[in-house]
């Protein structure tokens, strides 16, 4: 759908001060938005301010970064009152921890003192936006779904979510707001489960997954197969445009040859629960499906050079 030009953003406030909030308050300030980041612990508002910081630093040391470091920090207020936050806010996003009831009441709250034209987002990965809007049926038509990937400040997408009652205007006021603030809106026209992006992540774990349980290769070779070959791909032409280049007739062979064949699982399993049972939860327990020497912010800062360097790349 069409969006109005980019202008320059307007006052937002972000509720939730923790991976995702910090990292969107920066991508705002970054693009000139007055931000005030609120949450309801101190320590947390603490953390986010130095995670803010690091990533400047991330950004600088990378070449991406637009405006002096103290400019956009000084940008970024901080504040556990969200009432007063809320009060003279164009735009309200909640990203508070995925737990509906808490956001509703989230919700309710923000309803209350934000002013009566302003958008109200949910940066929710995957509970229907109509469930959150539930709990504002006075103000249902100005809550939308603003899905960011993290990290916010290098991912250049961000999902806009239509629920059932959002409207037209204030689905196209969250695309404008998106492109001021730097980055590239898709529109999500129904409030499906998992929205795109998730739907299609999840579509190619199970798949990764199921690979490496029949035996087929091995996790890492899977990994491999990804990283380093259909996702580096996909990252300079994605999968229609592969389907153009290759011809239809011979990608329709393909997939319906495929399709009866792909995995249908419709629980995670044993390539999950066994290594959640012995501790191997991820990066933070130093072993998942890969072992890591390494400290989590270390795996995160690897991660972040690697997609800074490929956009670097795909933009040229
Ligand atoms: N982490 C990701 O990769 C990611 C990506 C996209 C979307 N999301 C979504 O973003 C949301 C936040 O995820 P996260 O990973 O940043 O969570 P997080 O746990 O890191 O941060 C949540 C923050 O919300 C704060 N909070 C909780 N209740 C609050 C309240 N009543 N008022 C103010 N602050 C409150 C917490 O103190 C915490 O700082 C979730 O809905 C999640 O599904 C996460």
């Amino acid at each position: 759908m069409p969006t109005t030009s980019p202008s320059p953003p307007a006052a937002v406030t972000v509720v939730g001060a923790g991976t995702m909030g910090h990292g969107l308050a920066l991508q705002f300030a970054r693009h000139g938005a007055p931000v005030t980041l609120v949450d309801h612990r101190r320590a947390n508002l603490v953390d986010a301010r130095d995670g803010v910081e690091d990533a400047v630093e991330f950004l600088d040391s990378a070449g991406l970064l637009d405006a002096a470091p103290d400019t956009i920090l000084g940008r970024i207020d901080h504040t556990l009152d969200l009432p007063a936050a809320a009060a003279d806010a164009s735009l309200v996003i909640e990203t508070v921890s995925e737990d509906l009831d808490l956001k509703r009441s989230v919700f309710e709250e923000v309803a209350t003192h934000a002013p009566t034209e302003a958008v109200l987002a949910t940066n929710t990965s995957g509970i229907p936006i109509t469930d959150i809007a539930a709990a504002t049926p006075d103000a249902a038509d100005r809550v939308v779904g603003c899905h960011w990937w993290n990290p916010p400040y290098l991912l250049p997408t961000v999902e806009v979510v239509r629920g059932a009652d959002t409207s037209d205007d204030t689905l196209s006021r969250t695309a404008a707001f998106v492109e001021a603030v730097g980055r590239d809106p898709v529109i999500v026209e129904r409030d499906v489960p998992g929205f795109v992006w998730n739907r299609i992540q999840f579509a190619v774990l199970r798949e990764c997954a199921h690979l490496v349980t029949e035996g087929v290769a091995s996790l890492p070779d899977v990994e491999r197969a990804v990283r380093d070959g259909y996702a580096l791909r996909t990252a300079a032409i994605g999968p229609f445009e592969t389907a153009d280049l290759a011809g239809l007739d011979l990608f329709r062979t393909i997939a319906s040859n495929l399709y009866p064949r792909l995995s249908d699982a419709n629980e995670p399993g044993a390539l999950f629960d066994d290594r959640i049972a012995t501790g191997r939860g991820g990066v933070d327990d130093g072993a998942g499906f890969h072992e890591y020497d390494d400290r989590p912010a270390d795996v995160v800062r690897r991660r972040n050079r690697r997609v800074a360097a490929i956009r670097r790349a795909v933009e040229d």
